[in-house]
Parts: C-alpha cells; structure tokens; sequence
C-alpha cells in the first residue's frame, strides 16, 4: 500500500503528474487539480515519477517529498558523441592487471544499477560480488567441473586442468546478479542491470566481460549457489568479471549492420 500526498498549496494545476504517472492514478478534477484515484495506494508502482517530474514539489510518495531527491545536474549530462563512443568503444574484456578492484568503486557502480529499468519497477535484481582471490578460484572449479560433468564445452574444464582459466579470465571480481524466479521478468531484470553494470564499468576505466556459464552451473550445483550464498527461490540471471584491463582497444571492431524495419 503507497501513501500519495498532493500538497494543493504548491500545486500550479499544470496537470503533468496527470501524465506522467504511468497508470493515471492522478485524476483531473476539471480544472487541472490532481485528485487521486480510488485505488492508488494498491495501483501504485512507487516508480516516483509523480514527485521527480512536479516542477513544484506538490507531491511526497510513502512520505518522501521531492527536496529529499537529488537534484539533476545539466552540467554533467554527457554529450551524444560521448555516449556513442562510451557505448560502442566499450568491449568484452578477457585480460586484467592483477590488481584488486576496490570495493567502494564496486558498490558505487552498484548503486548505478539501481536506477536501471525493471518490469512493473519490480527492482527484482540481487547482487553476490566475489572479489576473494580464493573463493574466485574455488568458483571456477566448481563451474568447470560442472561443465566437465555435463559435457559443456570440454575445452573449458581442460584449460582449467592446464591452468588456464577461460572461464572467468583470472578476473579480479565477479558480479553475479541473481533474483526470485518469482519475480515477472528476473532474467530480463539482471540482463539490463548487468548490461547497465557494464558500461558503467567502462567509463570508470574498469574492464568487463559477461560470464555465461555461471548461470547455468548455479542453477544446478549445489556448491556453486552455497558458494554465492544464494537464497533458495533466487536463481542466477546475468554475471559479469569485473577488473582493470591489461589492454587498451583503440580501435573499434565492426559488426553487421542495423537490421531495422521501419513500419
Ligand atoms: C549473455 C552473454 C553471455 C556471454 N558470455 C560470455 C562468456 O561466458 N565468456 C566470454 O568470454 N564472453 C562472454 N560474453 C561476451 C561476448 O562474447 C561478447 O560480448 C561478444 O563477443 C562481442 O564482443 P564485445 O562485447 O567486445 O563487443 C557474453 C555476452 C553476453 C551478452
């Protein structure tokens, strides 16, 4: 149950909290006055859009009123080609420098991913970093055995065998986002936060590659999910190593283009 509270002594009746919420629970009284819908408290996804888009801060959600939000700061909203080189310059990272990861860089890459999109802003997405040198070799042993186990790859538990690790790339740190399969749509919860994880990587100069087999091996060894200290109706969803990069790409490889049908 939310608590939405309309301030109507601040209220300019511009009628964008009309608009923008996306399941109309602000009703036009007739001359742009919000009045809120019957069942707004159980509709309400507490998305917030109502109080962060209110150019007067008539709105408070669950009590929290819009000067408690962080304010945008134009200036440091990135320019198009920025974004287009951080996008695309961005590249999956197989060869870190030895060097740790420190935590507080992890959690506030963490904390970015937060504000990523979610279905229903159902925010179902968890996260296990594994930056222990010991449990990140004791992980991908269990993984390669389960892939040895199972035939998947063979060459991957072999090279393993011979002290190469083409699972998680000796990488420094292991992000591994996981969420209730109960949850409406986990999978695509972690993939867009993991993506979201990974391209904040890259502009904090950290290097990062998606590990696909951990999924598979945490669903179905019982080591790897105690291992990732996973509650039981969580399964894994996306991970990603995480580390400094041994190599800088400065070129752009290319890649087929746009297949686009334009209606
Ligand atoms: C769902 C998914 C799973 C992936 N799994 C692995 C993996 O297990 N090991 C790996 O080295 N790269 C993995 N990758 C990285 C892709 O191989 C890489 O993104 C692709 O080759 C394109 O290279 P780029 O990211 O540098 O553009 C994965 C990527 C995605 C999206």
């Amino acid at each position: 149950m939310s608590r939405i509270e309309i301030d109507y002594a601040k209220c300019v009746k511009d009628r964008i909290c009309i608009r923008a919420c996306p399941y109309r629970l602000f009703l036009d009284s007739g001359d742009g006055s919000p009045i809120l819908h019957e069942n707004a408290g159980e509709l309400c996804i507490e998305c917030g859009h109502c109080l962060a888009v209110c150019p007067v801060g008539a709105i408070s959600l669950n009590g929290v009123a819009q000067e408690s939000l962080k304010e945008r700061a134009p200036s440091l909203d990135p320019s198009p080609e920025s974004v287009e080189q951080l996008f695309t310059f961005r590249r999956a990272i197989r060869a870190y420098k030895t060097k740790p990861v420190e935590r507080e860089l992890l959690a506030r890459l963490v904390e970015i991913t937060r504000y990523a999109p979610t279905a229903v802003n159902g925010q179902s997405v968890h996260w296990t970093i594994v930056d222990s040198k010991d449990e990140l070799r004791r992980l991908t042993g269990l993984v390669a055995a389960f892939m040895r186990e199972n035939n998947i790859m063979p060459m991957v538990a072999e090279a393993w065998d011979n002290g190469v690790d083409l699972l998680l790339r000796d990488a420094p740190a292991l992000a591994v986002a996981h969420a209730a399969t109960t949850a409406l749509t986990p999978q695509i919860d972690c993939a867009v936060a993991v993506a979201t994880l990974e391209l904040a990587a890259a502009a904090n100069g950290l290097g990062a590659c998606w590990a696909g087999s951990i999924a598979g091996a945490a669903q179905a060894s019982a080591a790897v999910r105690e291992l990732l200290q996973l509650p039981e109706d969580h399964n894994v969803y996306a991970s990603l190593m995480l580390g400094y990069p041994k190599f800088q790409y400065n070129w752009r490889p290319e890649r087929i283009p746009a297949r686009i049908t334009w209606v």
